[in-house]
């Protein structure tokens, strides 16, 4: 590439690059949560990136001017070479957060990943109530393992985010959950109320909370939002089937961050592989810039011109992108349409009255989340 060539590439980097760039390690996990985000078809570990390729994509990444890279799963953890990883992106001058269980790291595998330069660990939780937290995570003892880990990045100078996906088998201890997080040391709280793609979706009717429950818990969330402000940053996350307007998902399409999975696969989102008729590259057969760029997959759905009404004429589309195109697929076998979450849709009165009965009957056993074919674990 001559200097021209170059400038050229550097001007439109500087004006796309993504911002963020969600590697998935690895599909194991010793947990199995009900409303896990992998896909119910699972990557093996014997078709998971290598060390070597893994290097190269955040090598690709940094050049791009990507500045953060998710390390998450699965479990990334059970990556044997996660610090050889996390060091050498950390020499291309990314910012790292391993997204993880938090109940298979020692202390000097914690030490050892802050000394290769992580800068941040996001833990995730399932209850305040220990019993039910591990009846959630279908792991044994886990509970404890997180509040564990959470003392050793504070030890090591890590920054904390606490992740708790609120559902109704958790919904009632909301102000409980925010507590526990603070007591953690946690700089940033997400509450998340589920969304129901992958395992969460084939356990919506076992995760809905009423419209009353899901409210109540906004309003709590919001208030303590407010109560610890410069104590504790949170973000919540609205439940999509009560909303009125749909979230921006994303960021939108193929605009700020992109997901790439065990087996290399490039996905503008972690749930992409749902939409029927797309197809995604792969790091092995093409680079990453040249996926970002041009591939028919990030395109498709990048910018507005592919949208229908109503979103074509709605004044929110540069703020929205037309919410969810995953949840858009799942509900009307058609990406391009509105996504059911968005009040202006005609299905969404459908999703909403969904929602209710659902969350009307008693919850269903949970479909825990593993690889197929393998034996349920017994719950604790
Ligand atoms: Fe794929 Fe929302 S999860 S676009």
């Amino acid at each position: 590439m001559n200097v021209q060539e170059k400038q050229a590439v550097d001007d439109v980097i500087c004006a796309v690059a993504p911002e963020g760039l969600l590697a998935e390690l690895t599909h194991r996990c010793p947990l199995q949560c009900p409303y896990c985000s992998n896909p119910l078809e699972m990557d093996r570990v014997n078709q998971e990136l290598t060390t070597e390729q893994w290097i190269d994509v955040f090598k690709q990444a940094a050049d791009m001017g990507i500045l953060q890279i998710h390390l998450s799963g699965g479990e990334p953890t059970l990556r044997r070479d996660l610090v050889e990883i996390v060091s050498n992106a950390s020499s291309f001058g990314l910012y790292l957060n391993l997204i993880t269980s938090g109940v298979l790291l020692t202390r000097e595998g914690t030490k050892a990943l802050a000394d290769a330069g992580l800068g941040h660990v996001q833990i995730s939780i399932q209850d305040s109530d220990p019993g039910n937290a591990n009846r959630i995570a279908a792991y044994k003892n886990g509970f404890e393992k997180k509040l564990q880990l959470a003392e050793w990045v504070r030890e090591f100078d890590m920054s904390l985010t606490v992740n708790a996906p609120i559902h109704r088998q958790n919904i009632e201890n909301v102000e409980n959950i925010i507590d526990l997080a603070v007591k953690m040391g946690a700089d940033r709280l997400e509450v998340a109320q589920v969304q129901y793609y992958g395992w969460a979706f084939v356990n919506r009717a076992a995760l809905m909370p009423t419209y009353e429950q899901a409210v109540w818990a906004q309003k709590v969330a919001e208030k303590a939002r407010e109560r610890l402000k410069g104590i504790m940053a949170m973000d919540i996350v609205v439940p999509d089937y009560y909303a009125k307007t749909p979230k921006p998902c994303m960021g939108g399409w193929g605009r700020r961050f992109l997901n790439v999975t065990p087996s290399g696969k490039v996905l503008p989102c972690h749930a992409a592989e749902t939409i029927k008729g797309l197809e995604f590259d792969n790091v092995k057969e093409r680079k990453l810039l040249d996926i970002w760029m041009d591939s028919d997959a990030f395109n498709k759905f990048r910018g507005t011109d592919w949208m229908a009404e109503p979103c074509r004429s709605c004044e929110l589309k540069e703020i929205d992108f037309g919410g969810c195109r995953c949840q858009a697929f799942a509900f009307t076998g058609d990406a391009r349409n509105t996504d059911p979450a968005c009040g202006k849709s005609s299905l969404h009165g459908q999703i909403v009255e969904l929602a209710k009965s659902e969350a009307a009957e008693p919850p269903p056993p949970f479909v825990y989340r593993r690889l197929k074919g393998k034996q349920p674990a017994s719950s604790p």
